[in-house]
C-alpha cells in the first residue's frame, strides 16, 4: 500500500468481538475473546474492533489484553469504540495502550430522529461535538476512526459537513453506518459516492463502511459502496450482530476473490489481475467460523453462504453428476479455498502427547500445561472410541478446552437410564462454587430433560431453555457430537456449548457451560450498551 490513505485494496475491519458481540447471548469472556482475537489475526484482518472499553471492567481488561498479546508490531490494528464523550475517549485510550497500532473509533449520531429522540441535540450540537471528540482522540492516538450513526437515514448536505469537520480534526478514517439497515445497495453506493464528490478533504481518509442485515442487503450494499469508492468493510464472522447482524466478512471476502475480474477496474487495477483484494487468509475461514459459532453459541445456518454446512454439498444427482465431469459445471469457488478439505486424519490411538501438542499448535491452539493435560486425556479417550482423530475432532477438544468458562459449577458425573419402556431418569453430581459436591437425581420426558431437571435441583437459578441443537463434528456413527444451547434469564440470554462422543454427556456439559456464564454475569453485573444506554457525560 503506498498511500495508507488511499489503498488500492480492501481494509478488513472485523468488528465480531464489538457489534458480534452485542447479540443477545453472544457475550464472550475475556479468554473466549483473546482465542477469537488470536484467530482474526491468523485470518489476516487489518482491523480488530476489540470491544467498547467503557461499558465494563470485563470489557476493559479484553480490548487491554487483545491490545498486549494481539496488538504487536506485526499484528493487526486494535480498535476500541468510543461515544463521543472524553470519559468513553479517555478509557478506550487506556486499553488501547499497549497496542503497536491503536486506533480510537468514536461515533455520534446524526440522523434528526436519533438527534430528537436519543440524543435530545440540535444539528449545530453535533456539529461542534464530533470534531471537538475527534480532536481529543487525537490526543491519544494518531489512527482515529470517526462515524456518523444512522447516516444510512441521515440528511446528506448534513452528512457532508460532519464528515468535513471530522476529517478537519484529524479523522482518518470515516466510517457510513447503515445502523437500522435501511438503505438498498443503490442508494448504498449512491451515498458513497455522495460523500466522495461533496467532502472537499475526502482525500485526508478512507471511507469505510458499516451496515446491519434487516433486509439482508449489507454485503450487496457494501459491494456497491466499494464500486463508489469505499475502502474499508466493517464486517462480522458469520454476520453475527445486532439484531439480524452485521455485514458478513466471509461473503465478502469470497465476493471479492471469486468476482476479482469484476472489482479489480473500481480499485483502478487491469480487470486480469490477479493480486488478491483483501489480505485475508481464505484458507482459514471455515475454522474460524467455526470457532466463532462454538464460542457464542451463534449457530451458522446450513444454507448460509460460504460456511454453512450445505455450501459445498452438491446434494442432487444432477449436480453430483455435473460435478463430477467438471467441477465448474455446479462450483463457482473449491471448497479448499476456505480450508473446508483440510480435514485430513491426522492422528490415532498410538499417537503420543508430542504429536497432539505439534498438531494443535498447526491448528492455532496455544493450551497451557493444564489445558493440554486435559485435552490430552480427552483426545486419548476419544481415541480408544474413535479410530481415526481429524483436524476437527481435534479442534473440537482444544475448542471446549480454551473455552474457559470458570467452572464455577462443575459437573462431576452424569447417568441415565430410559428406553422406549422406561421412564428417563438421571442423576448427576456437581461440585458447587462453595467446594460442596452435591449428587441429585430428577425424572424427565426424555434424558436430556431427566439431565436438565436433575442439575436445576442443584443449581437453583430459575431460567427458560430457549434452544437446544445437537450436530456432528465429522461424519460416521462413533462422531463427536457437539450441542448448543441458549437460555433466558430475566431477559438476558446465555449459551453454552460442550463436545463428547456421548450427546448426553455434551448436553450435560452444555448446560453447565451456559450455568456458568449465567451465574458468572449475575456476579459481575451489567455492561453498558454503546448505543442504547445513556451518555453518562455529555463532552
Ligand atoms: O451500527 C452502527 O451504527 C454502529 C456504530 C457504533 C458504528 O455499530
Ligand atoms: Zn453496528
Amino acid at each position: 500500500m503506498n498511500n495508507p490513505l488511499q489503498p488500492d485494496r480492501i481494509i478488513i475491519f472485523d468488528t465480531t468481538l464489538r457489534d458480534g458481540e452485542q447479540s443477545p447471548g453472544a457475550t464472550l469472556n475475556v479468554e473466549e475473546k483473546l482465542s477469537i482475537a488470536r484467530q482474526l489475526a491468523r485470518l489476516g484482518v487489518d482491523v480488530i474492533e476489540a470491544g467498547f472499553p467503557f461499558a465494563s471492567p470485563g470489557d476493559f481488561e479484553a480490548v487491554q489484553k487483545i491490545a498486549q498479546q494481539v496488538g504487536v508490531e506485526h499484528g493487526p490494528t486494535i480498535c476500541g469504540l468510543a461515544r463521543a464523550t472524553r470519559q468513553d475517549i479517555e478509557t478506550a485510550a487506556k486499553a488501547l495502550a499497549p497496542a503497536a497500532k491503536p486506533r480510537i473509533h468514536t461515533f455520534i449520531a446524526t440522523s434528526d430522529i436519533h438527534l430528537e429522540y436519543k440524543l435530545k441535540k440540535t444539528r449545530q450540537e453535533v456539529l461542534d461535538i464530533a470534531p471537538e471528540m475527534v480532536a481529543y482522540a487525537k490526543s491519544f492516538v494518531e489512527d482515529v476512526e470517526f462515524s456518523p450513526e444512522d447516516a444510512g437515514r441521515s440528511d446528506p448536505e448534513f452528512l457532508y459537513q460532519v464528515l468535513e469537520r471530522a476529517i478537519a480534526a484529524g479523522a482518518t478514517t470515516i466510517n457510513i453506518p447503515d445502523t437500522v439497515g435501511y438503505t438498498t445497495p443503490s442508494e448504498f453506493g449512491a451515498l458513497i459516492r455522495g460523500i466522495k464528490d461533496n467532502v472537499p478533504n475526502i482525500d485526508q481518509a478512507i471511507i469505510s463502511v458499516h451496515g446491519h442485515n434487516d433486509l439482508g442487503l449489507a454485503v450487496a450494499n457494501f459491494l456497491e459502496a466499494v464500486k463508489n469508492g469505499a475502502r474499508q468493510l466493517e464486517c462480522t464472522i458469520n454476520g453475527i450482530g445486532e439484531r439480524a447482524g452485521n455485514a458478513a466478512l466471509e461473503e465478502l471476502v469470497m465476493a471479492l476473490h471469486v468476482r476479482r475480474q469484476y472489482f479489480n477496474p473500481f480499485l483502478g487495477r487491469p480487470p486480469e489481475s490477479e493480486a488478491p483484494l483483501t489480505n485475508i487468509d481464505t484458507r482459514q475461514l471455515y475454522k474460524t467460523s467455526r470457532l466463532v459459532s462454538n464460542l457464542t453459541g451463534m449457530l451458522v445456518q446450513p444454507n448460509k453462504a460460504i460456511v454453512g454446512a450445505n455450501a459445498f454439498a452438491h446434494e442432487s444427482g444432477i449436480h453430483q453428476d455435473g460435478v463430477l465431469k467438471h467441477k465448474l459445471t455446479y462450483e463457482i469457488m473449491d471448497a479448499q479455498s476456505i480450508g473446508l478439505n483440510d480435514n485430513q486424519i491426522v492422528l490415532g490411538k498410538h499417537s503420543g502427547r508430542n504429536a497432539f501438542r505439534t498438531r494443535l499448535k498447526e491448528l492455532g491452539f496455544e493450551l497451557s500445561d493444564q489445558e493440554l493435560n486435559r485435552a490430552f486425556l480427552r483426545f486419548k479417550e476419544l481415541a480408544d472410541k474413535k479410530k481415526e482423530i481429524t483436524d476437527w475432532d481435534l479442534e473440537a477438544i482444544a475448542n471446549d478446552e480454551v473455552q474457559q468458562v470458570p467452572e464455577l459449577f462443575r459437573l462431576e458425573h452424569v447417568q441415565v437410564s430410559c428406553g422406549d419402556h422406561a421412564r428417563a431418569t438421571a442423576t448427576v453430581t456437581l461440585h458447587t462454587p462453595t467446594g460442596e459436591e452435591l449428587t441429585d437425581a430428577a425424572i424427565g420426558t426424555g434424558p436430556v430433560d431427566a439431565v436438565y431437571k436433575a442439575i436445576n435441583r442443584v443449581v437453583d437459578i430459575p431460567n427458560q431453555l430457549i434452544e437446544f441443537s445437537v450436530q456432528s463434528v465429522t461424519a460416521g456413527i462413533d462422531a463427536i457430537g457437539e450441542v448448543t444451547i441458549r437460555l433466558k434469564h430475566d431477559d438476558r440470554i446465555f449459551s453454552g456449548h460442550g463436545a463428547h462422543t456421548d450427546i448426553i454427556v455434551a448436553s450435560a456439559q452444555a448446560y453447565m457451560n451456559a450455568l456458568n456464564r449465567l451465574y458468572g454475569a449475575l456476579q459481575a453485573g451489567k455492561s453498558l450498551h454503546p448505543q442504547h444506554d445513556e451518555m453518562t457525560q455529555l463532552v
